[in-house]
């Protein structure tokens, strides 16, 4: 059986779909996803998609949204990464308007997670966007959520309680702290590691944490606008299994090799939580590259997988 096939099956590590989600996602068995991960097109005229009337995208959006939730295993998620859509530059946010759907579910929102990044459109009749949402819905109360496995380094990992019944204690958790609700990820441009030729392709590490919050080994993750294939890849390299489709040949084919490099354990990534360059300060960034690795380290020697693997 090869490891990535185009038509469903429970047998493949990895299912790409040349073609459109629509009707692919018909033949996907109820709640067999357990993390369905996306940015859907934006209508804002790309290469890829039609520019159509909001009331014409929100139908669209709706009717593969509502296939997402049948899908959807009780313990499962939803993360709806979106943007604005801008004519004439006035901006419409899609979470804002996308959010009535899944409400009508009985969705659960987890949170709104803001994106921020450096680079973007310098605009001029308003302050240049440099943040976009991902909305995380879950099904049930009951579901997966491994915050362990994506904590972020301390600022101070050394700080012990000076006072009361702990004092001389570690005063914060010894694995890391919660990485919030802002996240500060670069955006994947031209000097990126991960850059193709696909004009807004997600960060891997963005969807890897994700994945390894909101999913285990094996699980199912699924993005239905596949692009070339962060969201398999981010799947694939952290052992869940990796679903999605694309119409567009190109990128088709860029996410099948991308899979397969992550598959293989070779696919060049921005790793996880490395620390912003500012090429304003090259020494800061020396200082503070040295001082994450080496929290890294003491993150890792004091994580579960550590202890089990020694
Ligand atoms: C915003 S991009 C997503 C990029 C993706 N996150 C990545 O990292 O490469 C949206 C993608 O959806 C694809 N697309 C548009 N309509 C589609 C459809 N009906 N079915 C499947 N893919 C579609 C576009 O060609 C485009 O590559």
């Amino acid at each position: 059986m090869p490891r990535i096939t185009d038509k469903y099956s429970t047998r493949s590590e990895a299912i790409i779909h040349k073609g459109s989600c629509y009707d692919f996602v018909k033949n996907i068995p109820d709640s067999s996803v357990t993390l369905v991960v996306t940015s859907p097109p934006y209508n804002i005229g790309k290469k890829y998609e039609k520019k159509s009337s909001l009331n014409d995208y929100y139908i669209k959006q709706e009717q593969i949204i509502d296939e997402c939730v049948r899908i959807l295993a009780d313990n499962g998620s939803i993360c709806w990464q979106i943007g604005n859509f801008v004519e004439n530059s006035e901006i419409v946010p899609l979470d804002i308007l996308l959010y009535p759907i899944f409400y009508k579910h009985n969705l659960k929102l987890r949170n709104r997670i803001i994106w921020q990044f450096g680079h973007g459109l310098h605009a001029s009749k308003r302050f240049s966007g440099r943040y976009e949402t991902i909305l995380w819905f879950t099904k049930t109360d009951n579901y997966v959520f491994n915050l362990d496995a994506v904590r972020v380094p301390q600022k101070y990992p050394q700080k012990k309680y000076f006072k009361g019944p702990r004092i001389g204690e570690l005063s914060c958790n010894p694995l890391g702290k919660n990485p919030s609700d802002i996240w500060d990820i670069p955006n994947v441009k031209n000097n990126h590691v991960e850059k193709t030729i696909h004009p807004c392709q997600f960060p891997i590490e963005l969807v890897e944490r994700l994945v390894l919050a909101l999913t285990n080994e094996k699980d199912m993750v699924f993005d239905p606008f596949l692009g070339v294939g962060s969201t398999t890849a981010a799947a694939l390299k952290n052992n869940r299994k990796g679903m999605g489709c694309e119409i567009l040949d190109e990128y088709y084919d860029i996410a099948i090799e991308r899979t397969e490099l992550a598959m293989n354990g070779k696919i060049k990534t921005r790793p996880m939580n490395k620390p912003i360059y500012d090429p304003e300060n090259p020494k800061e960034n020396l200082e503070y590259e040295l001082e994450f690795k080496s929290a890294q380290l003491t993150l890792f020697h004091k994580s579960p997988a550590y202890r089990v693997s020694k």
